[in-house]
Protein backbone atom coordinates (compact mmCIF):
# COMPACT_ATOMS: atom_id res chain seq x y z
CA UNK A 1 0.00 0.00 0.00
CA UNK A 2 1.17 3.62 -0.60
CA UNK A 3 2.26 6.08 2.22
CA UNK A 4 -0.09 8.60 2.21
CA UNK A 5 -0.50 12.25 3.59
CA UNK A 6 -3.03 14.08 5.14
CA UNK A 7 -4.82 15.23 1.88
CA UNK A 8 -4.47 11.42 0.94
CA UNK A 9 -1.94 11.69 -1.71
CA UNK A 10 1.11 9.26 -2.24
CA UNK A 11 3.40 10.72 0.24
CA UNK A 12 6.96 11.59 -2.18
CA UNK A 13 9.24 8.42 -0.62
CA UNK A 14 11.82 11.26 -0.22
CA UNK A 15 10.69 14.19 1.45
CA UNK A 16 11.24 17.71 0.44
CA UNK A 17 14.13 18.17 2.99
CA UNK A 18 16.74 20.51 1.96
CA UNK A 19 19.57 17.86 1.47
CA UNK A 20 17.10 15.88 -1.00
CA UNK A 21 15.87 19.39 -2.88
CA UNK A 22 19.45 20.60 -2.77
CA UNK A 23 20.40 17.53 -5.05
CA UNK A 24 17.70 18.26 -7.34
CA UNK A 25 18.64 21.19 -7.97
CA UNK A 26 21.54 20.75 -9.22
CA UNK A 27 20.34 18.66 -12.70
CA UNK A 28 20.52 20.46 -15.77
CA UNK A 29 18.31 19.80 -19.10
CA UNK A 30 21.68 19.21 -20.74
CA UNK A 31 22.99 16.58 -18.44
CA UNK A 32 18.98 15.24 -17.42
CA UNK A 33 17.71 15.55 -20.49
CA UNK A 34 19.61 15.28 -23.37
CA UNK A 35 17.85 12.61 -25.22
CA UNK A 36 14.70 15.12 -25.37
CA UNK A 37 16.66 18.01 -25.93
CA UNK A 38 17.48 17.43 -29.76
CA UNK A 39 13.37 17.32 -30.42
CA UNK A 40 12.20 20.66 -28.99
CA UNK A 41 12.17 23.62 -31.15
CA UNK A 42 11.65 27.67 -30.72
CA UNK A 43 7.99 28.06 -30.16
CA UNK A 44 6.96 24.88 -28.70
CA UNK A 45 4.40 24.46 -25.18
CA UNK A 46 5.97 21.95 -23.00
CA UNK A 47 5.15 20.40 -19.29
CA UNK A 48 7.48 19.49 -17.24
CA UNK A 49 5.49 16.54 -14.73
CA UNK A 50 6.99 16.44 -11.07
CA UNK A 51 9.48 19.14 -12.07
CA UNK A 52 10.80 19.41 -8.76
CA UNK A 53 13.03 22.06 -7.92
CA UNK A 54 12.63 23.07 -11.83
CA UNK A 55 16.42 23.35 -12.50
CA UNK A 56 15.92 20.90 -15.84
CA UNK A 57 12.53 23.09 -16.56
CA UNK A 58 14.47 26.09 -16.83
CA UNK A 59 16.72 24.39 -19.45
CA UNK A 60 13.74 22.92 -21.43
CA UNK A 61 11.90 26.72 -21.29
CA UNK A 62 15.09 27.78 -22.59
CA UNK A 63 15.06 25.71 -25.50
CA UNK A 64 11.29 26.33 -26.62
CA UNK A 65 11.61 29.86 -25.82
CA UNK A 66 9.56 32.19 -26.84
CA UNK A 67 6.68 28.60 -26.24
CA UNK A 68 5.39 28.54 -22.87
CA UNK A 69 6.38 26.00 -19.97
CA UNK A 70 4.64 24.54 -17.35
CA UNK A 71 6.67 22.82 -14.37
CA UNK A 72 3.51 20.65 -12.32
CA UNK A 73 4.12 19.14 -8.90
CA UNK A 74 2.31 17.92 -6.03
CA UNK A 75 4.82 19.91 -3.43
CA UNK A 76 4.52 23.53 -2.72
CA UNK A 77 7.99 23.30 -0.98
CA UNK A 78 9.87 22.45 -4.10
CA UNK A 79 7.58 24.99 -6.63
CA UNK A 80 8.88 27.61 -4.17
CA UNK A 81 12.32 26.85 -4.99
CA UNK A 82 11.36 26.92 -8.88
CA UNK A 83 9.67 29.94 -8.74
CA UNK A 84 12.71 31.49 -7.35
CA UNK A 85 15.23 30.08 -9.82
CA UNK A 86 13.38 31.43 -12.80
CA UNK A 87 13.13 34.15 -11.21
CA UNK A 88 16.70 35.02 -10.46
CA UNK A 89 17.75 33.65 -14.25
CA UNK A 90 15.04 35.82 -15.79
CA UNK A 91 13.11 32.98 -17.64
CA UNK A 92 9.73 34.64 -18.84
CA UNK A 93 8.35 31.40 -20.52
CA UNK A 94 8.01 29.53 -17.76
CA UNK A 95 5.48 29.10 -15.20
CA UNK A 96 4.77 26.73 -12.85
CA UNK A 97 1.37 25.17 -10.40
CA UNK A 98 0.83 22.79 -8.00
CA UNK A 99 -0.84 19.49 -10.08
CA UNK A 100 -1.07 16.33 -9.60
CA UNK A 101 0.11 13.50 -12.10
CA UNK A 102 -2.86 12.01 -12.20
CA UNK A 103 -4.93 14.42 -12.20
CA UNK A 104 -3.16 17.39 -15.06
CA UNK A 105 -5.73 20.58 -15.13
CA UNK A 106 -5.47 20.65 -18.74
CA UNK A 107 -7.66 19.73 -21.91
CA UNK A 108 -6.37 16.90 -24.00
CA UNK A 109 -3.68 17.54 -26.54
CA UNK A 110 -2.40 20.89 -24.57
CA UNK A 111 1.32 20.50 -25.60
CA UNK A 112 3.60 19.51 -28.27
CA UNK A 113 6.30 18.34 -25.69
CA UNK A 114 6.32 16.51 -21.92
CA UNK A 115 8.70 15.39 -19.72
CA UNK A 116 9.38 12.88 -16.76
CA UNK A 117 12.07 12.73 -14.83
CA UNK A 118 12.38 10.52 -11.71
CA UNK A 119 8.64 10.58 -10.91
CA UNK A 120 7.16 7.40 -11.99
CA UNK A 121 9.53 5.51 -9.65
CA UNK A 122 7.67 7.24 -6.70
CA UNK A 123 4.06 6.13 -8.24
CA UNK A 124 1.66 3.39 -6.60
CA UNK A 125 -0.27 4.24 -10.42
CA UNK A 126 2.80 4.20 -13.28
CA UNK A 127 0.68 3.62 -15.82
CA UNK A 128 -2.14 5.89 -14.54
CA UNK A 129 0.48 9.13 -14.95
CA UNK A 130 1.52 7.97 -17.88
CA UNK A 131 -1.60 7.75 -19.88
CA UNK A 132 -2.45 11.55 -18.51
CA UNK A 133 0.36 12.53 -19.77
CA UNK A 134 0.40 11.11 -23.13
CA UNK A 135 -3.52 12.61 -22.54
CA UNK A 136 -2.31 16.00 -22.36
CA UNK A 137 0.13 15.78 -25.23
CA UNK A 138 -0.84 17.01 -28.55
CA UNK A 139 -0.71 14.47 -31.67
CA UNK A 140 2.55 14.50 -33.24
CA UNK A 141 3.68 15.75 -30.05
CA UNK A 142 6.89 14.38 -28.24
CA UNK A 143 7.42 12.79 -24.60
CA UNK A 144 10.64 12.31 -22.83
CA UNK A 145 10.94 10.21 -19.90
CA UNK A 146 13.85 9.35 -17.70
CA UNK A 147 13.56 6.94 -14.18
CA UNK A 148 16.41 5.15 -12.56
CA UNK A 149 16.73 1.29 -12.42
CA UNK A 150 18.32 0.92 -8.50
CA UNK A 151 18.84 -3.01 -9.80
CA UNK A 152 21.35 -1.95 -11.58
CA UNK A 153 23.48 0.07 -8.97
CA UNK A 154 27.09 -1.08 -8.35
CA UNK A 155 29.43 -0.10 -5.82
CA UNK A 156 33.20 -0.82 -6.01
CA UNK A 157 34.27 -1.54 -3.07
CA UNK A 158 31.53 -3.94 -2.03
CA UNK A 159 31.10 -3.40 1.16
CA UNK A 160 28.62 -5.00 4.07
CA UNK A 161 27.23 -1.06 4.25
CA UNK A 162 27.06 -0.79 0.67
CA UNK A 163 24.62 -3.83 0.33
CA UNK A 164 22.77 -2.79 3.24
CA UNK A 165 22.25 0.07 1.56
CA UNK A 166 20.54 -1.04 -1.40
CA UNK A 167 18.80 -3.08 0.64
CA UNK A 168 16.67 -0.39 2.79
CA UNK A 169 16.42 1.89 -0.28
CA UNK A 170 15.01 -1.14 -1.85
CA UNK A 171 12.48 -1.82 1.01
CA UNK A 172 11.56 1.52 2.00
CA UNK A 173 10.71 2.74 -2.09
CA UNK A 174 8.23 -0.69 -2.31
CA UNK A 175 6.94 -0.06 1.30
CA UNK A 176 6.08 3.36 0.13
CA UNK A 177 4.17 2.25 -3.36
CA UNK A 178 6.77 2.91 -6.09
CA UNK A 179 8.97 0.52 -7.74
CA UNK A 180 12.60 1.37 -7.59
CA UNK A 181 13.44 -0.49 -10.58
CA UNK A 182 10.99 1.29 -13.22
CA UNK A 183 13.71 2.86 -15.65
CA UNK A 184 13.56 -1.19 -17.07
CA UNK A 185 10.19 -1.03 -17.69
CA UNK A 186 9.69 2.05 -19.48
CA UNK A 187 8.80 0.21 -22.93
CA UNK A 188 6.42 -2.22 -21.70
CA UNK A 189 4.27 0.62 -19.55
CA UNK A 190 4.28 2.52 -22.64
CA UNK A 191 3.57 -0.14 -25.32
CA UNK A 192 -0.21 0.20 -24.76
CA UNK A 193 -0.60 3.72 -24.94
CA UNK A 194 -0.70 3.65 -28.69
CA UNK A 195 2.07 6.33 -29.75
CA UNK A 196 3.09 6.49 -33.28
CA UNK A 197 6.70 5.70 -32.29
CA UNK A 198 9.05 5.35 -29.45
CA UNK A 199 12.63 5.23 -28.80
CA UNK A 200 13.85 3.51 -26.05
CA UNK A 201 17.60 3.52 -23.93
CA UNK A 202 19.26 3.75 -21.22
CA UNK A 203 21.45 6.51 -19.38
CA UNK A 204 24.44 5.21 -17.14
CA UNK A 205 25.46 7.90 -14.15
CA UNK A 206 28.65 7.26 -12.97
CA UNK A 207 31.32 8.19 -10.01
CA UNK A 208 34.70 7.60 -10.44
CA UNK A 209 36.93 10.28 -8.96
CA UNK A 210 37.32 11.64 -5.93
CA UNK A 211 34.90 14.69 -5.68
CA UNK A 212 32.24 12.54 -7.28
CA UNK A 213 32.67 9.64 -5.03
CA UNK A 214 33.03 11.66 -2.23
CA UNK A 215 29.58 13.37 -2.67
CA UNK A 216 27.82 10.95 -3.63
CA UNK A 217 29.06 9.12 -0.66
CA UNK A 218 28.30 12.38 1.53
CA UNK A 219 24.78 12.56 -0.03
CA UNK A 220 23.32 9.46 1.28
CA UNK A 221 24.75 9.74 4.48
CA UNK A 222 22.45 12.64 4.99
CA UNK A 223 19.78 11.56 3.09
CA UNK A 224 19.03 7.60 4.79
CA UNK A 225 19.39 9.83 8.48
CA UNK A 226 17.34 13.32 7.60
CA UNK A 227 15.05 12.62 4.60
CA UNK A 228 11.43 10.74 4.71
CA UNK A 229 13.46 7.43 3.74
CA UNK A 230 14.76 7.64 7.54
CA UNK A 231 10.92 8.13 9.13
CA UNK A 232 10.13 5.13 6.74
CA UNK A 233 12.56 2.83 7.50
CA UNK A 234 12.55 3.28 11.44
CA UNK A 235 8.73 3.97 11.80
CA UNK A 236 8.07 0.74 9.38
CA UNK A 237 11.16 -1.42 10.91
CA UNK A 238 12.71 -1.78 7.82
CA UNK A 239 15.89 -0.40 9.83
CA UNK A 240 16.90 1.83 12.83
CA UNK A 241 18.74 5.24 13.62
CA UNK A 242 21.66 2.92 15.28
CA UNK A 243 21.89 1.00 11.52
CA UNK A 244 21.16 3.81 9.81
CA UNK A 245 23.76 5.88 11.40
CA UNK A 246 26.33 3.10 11.01
CA UNK A 247 25.54 2.62 7.63
CA UNK A 248 25.70 6.34 6.87
CA UNK A 249 29.19 6.47 8.07
CA UNK A 250 30.44 4.03 6.23
CA UNK A 251 28.71 5.22 2.97
CA UNK A 252 30.75 8.37 3.80
CA UNK A 253 33.84 6.27 3.82
CA UNK A 254 33.30 4.43 1.09
CA UNK A 255 32.77 7.61 -1.10
CA UNK A 256 36.69 8.66 0.44
CA UNK A 257 38.59 5.38 -0.60
CA UNK A 258 40.93 5.95 -3.59
CA UNK A 259 39.30 3.11 -5.77
CA UNK A 260 35.41 4.11 -4.86
CA UNK A 261 33.26 3.67 -7.94
CA UNK A 262 29.65 3.89 -8.29
CA UNK A 263 27.14 2.98 -11.25
CA UNK A 264 23.99 2.80 -12.49
CA UNK A 265 21.38 2.72 -15.11
CA UNK A 266 18.68 4.99 -16.14
CA UNK A 267 15.97 3.77 -18.46
CA UNK A 268 14.99 6.93 -20.73
CA UNK A 269 12.24 6.88 -23.38
CA UNK A 270 10.78 9.07 -26.08
CA UNK A 271 7.57 9.23 -27.73
CA UNK A 272 5.66 10.46 -30.40
CA UNK A 273 1.97 10.89 -30.02
C1 LIG B 1 12.88 12.76 -7.60
S1 LIG B 1 11.92 14.24 -7.65
C2 LIG B 1 12.28 14.73 -9.32
C3 LIG B 1 12.14 16.21 -9.52
C4 LIG B 1 12.59 16.66 -10.92
N1 LIG B 1 11.84 16.02 -11.99
C5 LIG B 1 14.06 16.39 -11.06
O1 LIG B 1 14.42 15.38 -11.63
O2 LIG B 1 14.87 17.18 -10.53
C6 LIG B 1 10.23 13.67 -7.79
C7 LIG B 1 9.22 14.81 -7.78
O3 LIG B 1 7.94 14.27 -8.08
C8 LIG B 1 6.99 14.96 -7.31
N2 LIG B 1 5.77 14.14 -7.24
C9 LIG B 1 5.57 13.00 -6.51
N3 LIG B 1 4.32 12.53 -6.72
C10 LIG B 1 3.74 13.38 -7.63
C11 LIG B 1 2.47 13.42 -8.26
N4 LIG B 1 1.52 12.49 -7.99
N5 LIG B 1 2.21 14.41 -9.13
C12 LIG B 1 3.14 15.36 -9.39
N6 LIG B 1 4.37 15.38 -8.83
C13 LIG B 1 4.66 14.39 -7.96
C14 LIG B 1 7.67 15.16 -5.97
O4 LIG B 1 7.07 16.19 -5.21
C15 LIG B 1 9.10 15.50 -6.41
O5 LIG B 1 9.29 16.88 -6.55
Amino acid sequence: MAGMNENGRETYMHGHHPVVVDEHARRSAKRNAAHLLPHLTSGMSLIDIGCGPGSITAGLAKAIGPGQAVGVDTSETALARARANADDAEIKNLEYQIADAYDLPFSDGSFEAAHIHQVLQHLSKPKRALQEAVRVLAPGGVIGITEVDWGTAVFWPRTSATDRFLEIYNEVAIRNGGDPNIGRRLRSMLEPLGLERMEIGALAWSFGDAETTAQWGDLWWSRIQESNIATVATETGISTSEELAEVGADLHEWGQAPDAFFSMTHGQALGWK
